[in-house]
């Protein structure tokens, strides 16, 4: 049994003192729920703060990137191992906002190079996570370009089989993928039930391909996209998707709440 990993993307959002009201109020609000589990992913310099409140509780925490490298000189970068340090057991790796791949564009071209993910650094650092014990929600998903243009499947796959290169059956078998439309992120457009599933079935399908059948049935795809509490439900009964990655519906805790309450 996959158990479902309910996750609250804060992005860019909540100051120290906010996130700490938000947990303190969250634990309360879902004392006792044991079916799913939970994290919340807070800025950086939230993290740490946030790890310490929710000890002993059934919250756990995430950061939203990590570097791929141990130390060094790599000026704003953040190792997954002071991640570990700060509390955190989850990272967040290859969003497409760190990407570059928005569902709005309200950025110059130059602004837009400044996000500058690639299927490659998203390896190193499932990699470099991997090696010290902090466990990568990789994500993955397409525009709304390449579904448009039947590409969908194609650009998944490439995506999943690229990020999960060079690890054993083991590490695989232990991963969480989150499958997020772009076209979904932020825009309360949200992925159609029975096609969610059906693109977290493919993805399983493609780790299955790599890795073998046992691996791709322990494997944890989410799906994140605007779930909101309204729609929670239904996506999360799927047969394939175990569990989302929520972003705006995660900055309130009735919502985010109402949407672990739906598992
Ligand atoms: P959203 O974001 O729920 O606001 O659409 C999801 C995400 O980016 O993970």
């Amino acid at each position: 049994m996959r158990k479902p990993l309910i996750a609250g993307n804060w992005k860019m959002n909540k100051t120290i003192g906010e996130s700490v009201d938000f947990v303190e109020n969250l634990r309360t609000e879902i004392a006792g729920v044991e079916n799913a589990e939970v994290i919340v992913c807070p800025p950086y310099l939230a993290a740490h703060e946030v790890a310490r409140r929710v000890g002993g509780t059934n919250i756990g925490v995430a950061v939203q990137d990590v570097f791929w490298k141990e130390q060094g000189a790599y000026t704003s970068q953040v190792a997954p191992k002071m991640a570990l340090d700060a509390g955190a057991t989850y990272a967040i790796i290859g969003h497409s906002e760190t990407r570059g791949r928005f569902g709005k564009e309200d950025m110059t071209p130059a602004q837009f190079a400044y996000f500058a993910e690639s299927d490659e650094t998203v390896n190193a650092k499932v990699h470099e996570c991997l090696a010290v014990g902090l466990k990568p929600i990789m994500c993955c998903g397409e525009t709304i370009d390449e579904r448009k243009a039947d590409r969908t499947d194609e650009v998944i796959k490439a995506q999943v089989e690229n990020g999960l290169k060079g690890l054993t059956t083991e590490q695989a078998a232990g991963m969480v993928i989150a499958y997020e439309p772009v076209w979904a992120i932020g825009t309360g457009e949200v992925c159609d039930t029975p096609e969610a599933n059906r693109v977290c079935g493919m993805i399983r399908g493609t780790v299955a391909s790599l890795f073998g059948d046992a691996a791709a049935q322990s494997v944890r795809i989410q799906y994140g996209g605007s779930v909101k509490p309204d729609n929670a439900a239904e996506l999360l009964s799927q047969s394939d998707i175990d569990g989302a990655l929520v972003g705006g519906a995660s900055l309130k805790v009735a919502d985010f709440a109402a949407i672990i309450k739906s598992v």
